[in-house]
């Protein structure tokens, strides 16, 4: 997908980065540096039947922001922001400048860098908008979980944009010019940075790493699955018995998950090993094989302990555990420095799409929160809950067959 166009047609193929080639490290040779362009040159579309940054392998820089309706918006202030919005987010998802604005050259030596910009609804927008018949009864808050620190200044919003793009200017460009387009219609509630691995950073393509040092991503639903769109995406209506106008939507969780690393890395290997149930090297989980291979959840020691632990967390998570519940986990690291009492103030922002939270995240979350052996070492901070509409076609907007 993303390499396709500049990247993969040029002789520049071999270093084209994150898709299957790669760059030596500590070797950035002239042809290494010419890669860069490629990777800047790649680009994701923004029309399509879902919106992108869904299904697409994670860029390297995430922006997450929540934006709330100035008073007075109303649905019509809210139809003009979604064009504004929309329109913005296919000129830069195509390297262009948004129509109307003179650039202001932070982002423009580089291509779209596989931008992707994905827009979500919170639940407080439907009133605000006169849209309340129109709100799914799937975004009703989230349950109040065990062990939950939330702080609501961070949590929620009646809108959600997640801006991701392989180059951490171009990320930031995006949703800089997007805040700006908001201006007088909405205001940001919260904004966080996230951060994965750089594209060609490893010898060949993996799964990332997590702050905590996991091999994180492995067991997700995978788009040639049979059952992947039905468990991501929102099926048309009537059958979905959600309204027509999130058909090819999905639902996305966001949760800041900080992570009590002073005290996971004073842990030995084979703890933090049982505390998630697979090796911490190589991904592969404790009842044997590689990262690819189906955990065996039955498999039991030679003294008949459990080779995965009942607690482990891939044990309490994973669907066999939660009566198939399933999501499309797109989580990112995050560095905001040092608390007051020096630790770090670092850890996940969980992202996860699925086609129903509640019979997804909500009922693993509850499962996970208590009796999970990973939340001795995490904290929740914040959470989210947002309608993520399909994708708009050519000419369209995103939402618009919500708004018109
Ligand atoms: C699996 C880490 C929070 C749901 C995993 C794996 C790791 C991991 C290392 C194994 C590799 C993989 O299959 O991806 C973490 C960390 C978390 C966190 C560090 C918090 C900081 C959550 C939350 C949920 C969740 C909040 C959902 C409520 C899952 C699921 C799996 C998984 C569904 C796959 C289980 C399977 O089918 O094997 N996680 N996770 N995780 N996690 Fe988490």
């Amino acid at each position: 997908r993303r390499l396709l166009g500049a990247a993969g047609a040029g002789g520049a193929a071999g270093l084209a980065l994150g898709a299957g080639g790669y760059a030596l490290v500590g070797q950035r040779s002239a042809p290494a540096a010419a890669a860069a362009p490629a990777l800047g040159a790649a680009s994701v579309p923004f029309h399509g039947p879902h919106q992108a940054g869904i299904v697409e392998p994670m860029q390297s820089a995430l922006h997450a922001t929540a934006f709330d309706l100035t008073p007075g918006t109303g649905r019509p202030g809210l139809t003009a922001l979604m064009k504004r919005w929309s329109a913005a987010a296919a000129a830069m998802a195509e390297g262009r400048t948004p129509p109307g604005l003179s650039d202001d050259q932070v982002a423009l030596d580089a291509g779209p860098s596989s931008l992707t910009v994905t827009f979500g609804f919170g639940a407080p927008v439907f009133a605000k908008a006169g849209l309340t018949a129109q709100q799914p009864d799937r975004l009703a808050p989230l349950p109040a979980f065990p062990e939950d620190r939330l702080d609501r200044a961070r949590s929620d919003g009646d809108l959600w944009v997640q801006v991701c793009a392989d180059d951490p200017l171009v990320a930031f460009h995006a949703m800089r010019t997007l805040q700006r387009l908001a201006a007088g219609q909405a205001a940001p509630r919260w904004q966080m940075t996230g951060f994965s691995r750089a594209p060609g950073a490893t010898a060949r393509p993996m799964t990332g790493r997590n702050l905590m040092g996991q091999i994180d991503g492995t067991n997700n639903p995978k788009p040639s699955d049979a059952d992947f769109a039905s468990r991501v995406f929102v099926p048309a209506a009537p059958a979905s018995g959600q309204p027509a106008w999130m058909a090819g939507g999905s639902y996305a969780v966001f949760r800041r998950i900080r992570m009590l690393l002073d005290t996971w890395d004073l842990q030995s290997r084979e703890v933090q090993e049982r505390t998630i149930g697979r090796r911490k090297g190589d991904g592969a989980p404790l009842s044997g094989g590689t990262e690819t291979t189906p955990v065996d959840l039955a498999k039991q020691n030679p003294d008949g302990s459990l080779a995965v632990p009942g607690d482990a967390h891939v044990r309490v998570a994973a669907p066999a555990s939660n009566q198939g519940a399933a999501m499309l986990r797109r989580g990112y690291s995050y560095h905001d420095g040092l608390r007051p009492d020096g630790s770090p103030d670092a850890g996940l922002l969980f992202v996860c799409f699925q086609a129903d939270p509640l019979t997804g995240f909500v009922p693993v979350q509850r499962k996970l929160a208590r009796g999970d052996a990973l939340s001795r070492f995490v904290v929740h901070e914040s959470s989210g809950l947002y309608a993520v509409p399909g994708g708009a076609p050519a000419g369209g907007y995103v939402g618009q067959a919500l708004l018109e």
